[in-house]
């Protein structure tokens, strides 16, 4: 599989979800490394907060949900920064879904932000990083999305998406000189992470998840995951047949035996 790096030439990089988090760590490690930064989130107040007076580090918000927004950011980004090299699709949400008392409509936000986020970054950059064979696209995905968790069947669903995504994008967009590649993060200290009722193991901060992902467009590979300890045991329970994968799982998280469960938060961010 042939590598394609994130290269500065190519143009500025383009964060999603950067006003918290994992992004805000990724703009500042990117900005470090001499990229030239467009930072995006709904919130503007938030993201010119995360800026802390970057001067390569530009805030242009933007609702990832919205494709017109989207569109519109990419339009601004062109017009204002100059062609756009490297986006991190890294704008998502966790909404825990009680199995018991399932609620449609956050598996439609969900999806609206960590899916069709993506695609509408796909939309607004890939016809210019093909007619200039240049570009490196990254999709933040989860360990999540190895394989079922509780409280996780809709964000769970929407990272496992992602990996599929990924997969079919770097099978057709390799012979187009564009780069595609992967994160499939364990867990990261972040707000997202307030709402998760479970035990987080090998938990590590979103500096440390800024550098692996940096590293990794910077490498130009398929996946990277981490932390490695947490996310190649998990990838090792998942390849177990389904039979002693899931009790496994539903013991680990605690949902096993006869106690009743942790409850599922919902912040309704
Ligand atoms: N934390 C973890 O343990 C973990 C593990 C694996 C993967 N991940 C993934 O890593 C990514 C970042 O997570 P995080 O933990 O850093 O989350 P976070 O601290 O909650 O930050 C989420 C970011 O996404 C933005 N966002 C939310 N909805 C948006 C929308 N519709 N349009 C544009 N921006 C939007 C938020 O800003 P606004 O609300 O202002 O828009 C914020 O900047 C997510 O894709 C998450 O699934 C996280």
């Amino acid at each position: 599989m042939a590598r394609r790096p994130a290269q500065q030439a190519d143009g500025c990089a383009w964060v999603t979800g950067a006003s918290s988090g994992i992004g805000a760590a990724l703009s500042h490690e990117l900005a470090d490394r001499g990229w030239t930064v467009v930072t995006s989130a709904r919130g503007a107040d938030a993201l010119s907060m995360a800026r802390r007076g970057a001067a390569a580090i530009h805030p242009i918000p933007a609702d990832v949900s919205d494709r017109d927004s989207v569109g519109a950011a990419a339009a601004r980004i062109r017009a204002e920064i100059g062609p756009i090299g490297l986006v991190v699709a890294n704008a998502g949400v966790y909404l825990p879904v009680d199995a018991r008392a399932p609620d449609a409509s956050l598996y439609r936000r969900t999806f609206d932000v960590n899916l069709m986020g993506v695609a509408h970054l796909l939309e607004a950059v890939m016809p210019d990083f093909v007619a200039r064979r240049a570009g490196h696209f990254h999709i933040v995905s989860s360990a999540t999305g190895f394989g079922g968790m509780p409280t996780a069947s809709a964000y769970g669903a929407s990272k496992a998406a992602l990996i599929n995504m990924a997969e079919s994008l770097k099978i057709e967009l390799e012979r187009c000189g564009v780069g595609v590649s992967l994160s499939t993060p364990g867990f990261v200290e972040t707000p997202a992470q307030d709402d998760n009722a479970f035990p987080k193991p090998f938990m590590v901060s979103p500096q440390q998840a800024a550098v692996r992902i940096a590293d990794a467009v910077a490498r130009g590979g398929f996946e990277t995951t981490f932390p490695r300890r947490f996310t190649w045991l998990l990838k090792a329970i998942y390849a177990l047949p389904k039979p002693l994968h899931i009790p496994l799982i539903r013991r680990q998280t605690g949902w096993g035996g006869d106690k009743e469960p942790p409850a599922p938060t919902k912040s309704g961010r």
